[in-house]
């Protein structure tokens, strides 16, 4: 679905304008995992491109999901020249809440004080950034909002199954968050269109067997790790590389835009080679992907924003420039957005 569809005229536009990012103090290495599991630094820097991630300590409340995501938010916040009180939303995107009741969104409107706002989580995987995006992008451009803070936040550590080599080497935790604003709709910065689609009966690619509604996690599940995270990796991977490439199409294409005419692209960091069989099956050349998953791993809906807030913070995103966000996600989910920064 692309949004807003062809022909019709909002009255407004949306621009991001600020970009925070977080994460916890914990460095976890390839060497560090093979202490543990039968596997090596070799091994997974040839295979995905890590080297390191970082992990939120067990009950540390400064390294809770939502500390995480307001220490990224209080970042955006300051670059966007905003303050608490001016948020009229706030959506988080996470599949790794601080609790199930509250959403993680109420948890950080409390620690922001951001009481004007009202707030919601959006589950929708890796690709959680981007749908929450889209879902700013329509409350401002319609007029009803003017404000809207929007987060990637995810302590992925808590929901792994770390006695698995082949799942656990390529999550970590972290927060990415944006602040997005009501411009006119003539505005040349500003998000150009959003792009989603899901596929539901791809669910068994990745998934979490227990502890929903539908199965609540008994010792015995408990014991076989059914309440983390199972990844079919080799399918999900064929996958990935295919629709990250339709849906970067996608978006070019509703802009009227060539691959050539790209400043950068940020990909979903799930592993370095998805990403590198998607610039080439673009055309596009390395220098204009942005990559941090050497240091970080895959954080899920964090990858997209903190590896945007990295690259406007140290300059190579300047003013006016063309980015694409493109990204999927358990469920299975997939989505890109094109914004002129
Ligand atoms: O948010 C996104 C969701 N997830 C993804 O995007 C994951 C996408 N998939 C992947 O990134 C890759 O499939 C993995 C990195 C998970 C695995 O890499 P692979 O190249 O697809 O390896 P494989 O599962 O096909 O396994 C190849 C070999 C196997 O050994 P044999 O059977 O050939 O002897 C595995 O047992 O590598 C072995 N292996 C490992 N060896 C050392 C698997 N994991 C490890 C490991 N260390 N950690």
């Amino acid at each position: 679905m692309m949004t807003p569809p062809s022909g019709i005229s909002l009255p407004f536009a949306a621009r991001i304008t600020g970009t925070g990012a977080a994460h916890p103090e914990g460095v976890l290495t390839n060497d560090d995992l093979s202490q543990r599991i039968e596997t090596n630094d070799e091994w997974i820097r040839e295979r995905t491109g890590i080297r390191e991630r970082r992990i939120s300590k067990p009950g540390l409340e400064s390294e809770y999901n939502s500390s995480l995501g307001t220490r990224a938010a209080l970042k955006a916040l300051e670059m966007a020249g905003k303050n608490p009180e001016d948020i009229d939303a706030i959506l988080v995107a996470t599949c790794t809440p601080d609790t199930l009741i509250p959403s993680t969104a109420c948890w950080i409107q409390q620690k922001l004080g951001a009481h004007r706002a009202w707030a919601m989580d959006i589950n929708a995987a890796c690709s959680g950034f981007v749908y929450a995006v889209s879902v700013a992008n329509q409350y401002i451009s319609t007029g009803l909002y003017k404000t809207v803070l929007v987060i990637g936040s995810e302590t992925l550590s808590s929901f792994t199954n770390w006695n698995d080599r082949g799942s656990c080497i390529l999550f970590g935790d972290g927060a990415g968050a944006a602040v997005i604003e009501q411009v006119p709709s003539n505005s040349p910065r500003r998000i150009l269109s959003t792009h989603m689609k899901s596929d539901g009966r791809l669910w068994d690619l990745f998934h979490i067997v227990s502890g929903g509604s539908r199965q609540e996690t008994t010792p015995e599940m408990h014991l076989s790790a059914l309440d983390k995270m199972q990844m079919k990796g080799p399918e999900i991977f064929k996958v990935a590389v295919k629709t990250l490439a339709e849906f970067a199409v996608e978006a070019l294409q509703a802009n009227g835009l060539s691959a050539g005419q790209l400043d950068w692209a940020i990909p979903h960091q799930a592993n370095l080679r998805i990403i590198e069989a998607v610039a080439r099956r673009l055309d596009l050349p390395m220098e204009k992907v942005i990559v941090n998953i050497e240091r970080y791993g895959n954080t899920s809906s964090a990858t997209v924003p903190t590896a945007f807030d990295e690259a406007v913070r140290d300059g190579r995103i300047r003013e006016g420039q063309t980015v694409l966000f493109d990204v999927f996600g358990a469920g299975l989910t997939y989505g890109s957005a094109l914004i002129r920064w």
